[in-house]
């Protein structure tokens, strides 16, 4: 049998025949591209997933046994808490310093609302340096390992698409300092485009329109990539997952750390009270006994309203997607070498050729992406914990340009953050009445990646006072 015919044949089978539509006009090159994308295809499972989630909208029901989820507070509420978290925070500190923590984070998106053009982790996000994100973590894990005494080992995990400009950037910037082996680059799976027919996409006569497939293939990706044998070779035992486009995430947390390990945690998470009860946050809830994270779009207006006696959110937890997962939970998940996490659907405006070959870039959204989420695991895990943490501290997402998560609001908190280190270590701080910040400053976080380097660093320094209205790169 030809190649052509060999294609021809499983697409038939599928209802995904046009994928060869111009094969006569291909030359090698394109006919091997097109050939190898069509061969990575699920084709058999294909048909039940168009069926499910394109020529339909998937039913999004709430189970009815929903609860809020239990939590560990940012405080402890009594001596027996303040105790347990004393022991977990130390239990923590020697997990980092022996190695057996790795940062890992996800930057595959396409981060269509940043209009960025380039990965996102090379956005110049500092407020006063202008480092990129990538920077900002990298110069962070400097400084950790350099105060637990153990280097951190960082995967980062990318598309298809942006794999090679991530990388090219790290070389070209020497790591930021780390040292090359530190930094483990492995690549999530594709998903392909489905057009409103049912049918695949092209995005070229020898290209199909594929997009990554969530942060959800994150588990997968690890799996076949050969990142979970190298954990295991080094002793990685957790992992401590965080968003490219939140320079505030807590890569080192000793606390949570201690807790996912003293509860025998397998997939752990940091919850935010939400500011409201439409807050964009997943929603942390329990059915059937298991913790799972609800998306805000798919939780009743009546449950996200509904208040305790007090008068607090009874669905207050909101999940800004940092977790702590152990190695052996996914190497559970995906012993057979697969994973299947529910799929989400995303109507979106998919650039395609059409039937005569033209491009076409559409209007109003054309296709349906599917992809997977992280958070689906959490109901996988034998055991979970949840802790409460400091929204000002840890989450400025920077999802668009201006307005609500974006750089304006992320540098705000991030120059903000480093303020308060400022005043909590004696350094007078110019503010207006409002208390609205009259400088702009910024710690390198190879001087302070917490209070206590802050403290340091302004005893180091004899620095008394922030002018108004100056800039100050403190590094
Ligand atoms: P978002 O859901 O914010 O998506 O990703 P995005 O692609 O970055 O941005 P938009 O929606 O196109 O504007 C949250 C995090 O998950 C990662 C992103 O890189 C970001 O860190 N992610 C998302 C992946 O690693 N892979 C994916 O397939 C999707």
């Amino acid at each position: 049998m030809t190649l052509y015919e060999e294609l021809k044949t499983a697409l038939t089978a599928a209802g995904q025949e046009q994928l060869l539509r111009f094969w006569p006009e291909l030359d090698e090159n394109g006919r091997g591209r097109l050939a190898a994308q069509i061969r990575v295809l699920d084709l058999r499972a294909l048909p039940e997933l168009i069926a499910g989630y394109v020529l339909r909208r998937p039913e999004t029901a709430v189970p009815p046994d929903l609860h809020p989820a239990p939590y560990f507070p940012a405080t402890p509420r009594n001596t027996e808490e303040a105790e347990l978290y004393r022991v977990a925070e130390a239990r923590g500190r020697e997990l980092i310093a022996s190695g057996r923590m790795a940062a890992l984070t996800v930057a595959g998106g396409q981060g269509t609302r940043l209009g960025f053009d380039g990965p996102k982790g090379t956005f110049p996000i500092a407020p006063v340096s202008g480092k990129s994100l990538f920077r900002y973590f990298a110069e962070t894990l400097r400084r950790a390992g350099e105060k637990y005494g153990h280097a951190i080992t960082w995967y980062i995990m990318t598309s298809e698409l942006n794999r090679q400009a991530t990388e090219t950037f790290f070389r070209e910037h020497g790591f930021f300092g780390l040292e090359p082996e530190q930094v483990v680059f492995f690549t999530q799976g594709t998903m392909p485009a489905i057009g409103y027919d049912g049918k695949l996409l092209l995005a070229a006569k020898d290209s199909l329109a594929l997009s990554p497939d969530g942060h959800g293939g994150t588990l997968l990706a690890l799996r076949k990539s050969g990142a979970l044998d190298r954990m295991a070779c080094e002793g990685t035992d957790v992992i401590s997952y965080f968003q490219v486009d939140n320079p505030l995430a807590p890569m080192v947390h000793p606390l949570f750390l201690g807790l996912h390990e003293l509860q025998n945690s397998e997939m752990s998470a940091i919850m935010l009270p939400k500011t409201g009860p439409f807050e964009k946050l997943g929603n942390f809830c329990v059915s059937g006994g298991k913790l799972e994270i609800i998306e805000y779009s798919d939780l009743p207006d009546d449950l996200a309203q509904s208040r305790n006696p007090d008068g607090t959110l009874r669905f207050i937890a909101g999940s800004p997607a940092i977790h702590l997962i152990s190695r052996s939970f996914v190497e559970r998940l995906t012993a057979g070498g697969s994973l299947r996490l529910p799929w989400h659907r995303a109507d979106k405006k998919v650039p395609y050729v059409d039937d005569a070959g033209n491009p076409v870039t559409p209007e109003a959204p054309n296709a349906v992406k599917l992809e997977s989420f992280i958070f689906d695991a959490l109901p996988l895990a034998e055991r979970t914990l949840v802790l409460e943490g400091d929204r000002a501290a840890m989450f400025a997402p920077t999802k668009n340009r201006t307005g609500v998560d974006s750089v304006e609001s992320c540098r705000a908190m991030l120059m903000e953050r480093d303020a308060r280190w400022l005043e909590k270590a004696g350094v007078r701080v110019p503010r207006d009445g409002a208390g609205v910040l009259q400088a702009r400053v910024e710690f390198s976080p190879l001087a302070a990646i917490d209070a206590a380097d802050a403290a340091d660093y302004v005893r180091r320094t004899g620095l008394r006072e922030i002018d108004p209205g100056s800039e100050r790169y403190l590094e």
